[in-house]
């Protein structure tokens, strides 16, 4: 597998499709097979290349851009005029991932009509292979409609961030056997409308594991336990970037510490004198 920096790993292959771009009957066969995706949010060119490079299947070019990289308290004021340079950026800087772009709060409420002039947005503007929405079966005509138009849609039930305040703030849903069973129809009533995938966010693990094994597109879970048929994290918590991260995420890394101490020691050999040396400077 190549590395970002063209050098090549000794890890075996990714499963799903190999080296070649992954597509959608990627992940239906990914499902079939029991094999799990992994997909992580990516929202600029040089983290694109790095995860593209490790083998992550699906890079989602979230709008928790907003809380994550633009400083926002929430998803809900991002806009598509804010995303698309993201959506752009990490699908040019992509070989295999699938580049998903979600679609923002004001950009697909309307009705179907909005939500597919949005996604074409992110198609043709961004260059992303699929968009991603939040809603059960309230959005199953617009993905109806958006997938009818040559556009993969991949859903996103649970705790949807641009409802928070509909919901009474980030709480866990489907708890209790009939929220169980409507977040079971939820993605039962995006699977009939044609999506490809749907992300189960901060679901009880057995209810993330019933509506796995009913659904017959792959589950991609952040908060939903280990039965989901692919998990998804923000990147920014998954490689320990702030010094918060939510209870489901694991840091397998503390770059912000280290990018920290780097920031630091770089400041403190300016000041000393001995940044920039003879080999970082022109003799002539
Ligand atoms: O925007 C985002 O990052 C998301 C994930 C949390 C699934 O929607």
């Amino acid at each position: 597998m190549a590395q970002a920096n063209g050098e090549s790993t000794s890890s075996a292959l990714p499963a799903v499709g190999g080296d070649r771009r992954v597509r959608v009957h990627h992940l239906a066969a990914a499902k079939a097979a029991g094999e799990r995706l992994t997909m992580l949010t990516a929202y600029d060119a040089p983290t694109a290349r790095i995860f593209d490079a490790s083998g992550i299947d699906m890079l989602l070019v979230g709008d928790s851009i907003g809380d994550n990289m633009l400083a926002h308290e929430s998803t809900i004021p991002v806009t598509i005029d804010e995303l698309l340079p993201a959506v752009r950026a990490v699908s040019r800087s992509t070989t295999r991932a699938m580049v998903v772009a979600d679609l923002p709060f004001g950009s697909y409420e309307s009705g179907p009509e909005q939500a597919l002039a949005s996604a074409v947005r992110m198609m043709k503007e961004g260059g992303a292979h699929a968009v991603k929405f939040e809603g059960g079966a309230r959005v199953a005509e617009h993905v109806r409609v958006i997938t009818g138009a040559g556009i993969p849609v991949v859903g996103h039930i649970g705790f949807t961030p641009q409802s928070e305040h509909m919901l009474g703030g980030k709480r866990v849903q489907g708890r209790g056997e009939d929220a169980a069973e409507r977040l079971c129809e939820d993605a039962i009533a995006l699977q009939e409308a044609g999506a490809v995938a749907v992300v189960l966010e901060m679901v009880p693990a057995p209810v993330a594991a019933r509506a796995s094994e009913i659904l017959q597109i792959p589950t991609i879970g952040i908060g939903a336990g280990p039965s989901c048929d692919g998990q998804v994290l923000v990147w920014l918590d998954m490689a320990g970037m702030g010094d918060w991260s939510p209870r489901f995420a694991k840091q397998f890394a503390q770059l912000g510490a280290q990018l920290q101490q780097a920031a630091a020691e770089y400041a403190a050999e300016v000041r000393l004198g001995t940044f920039p040396a003879a080999e970082h400077s022109y003799a002539d």
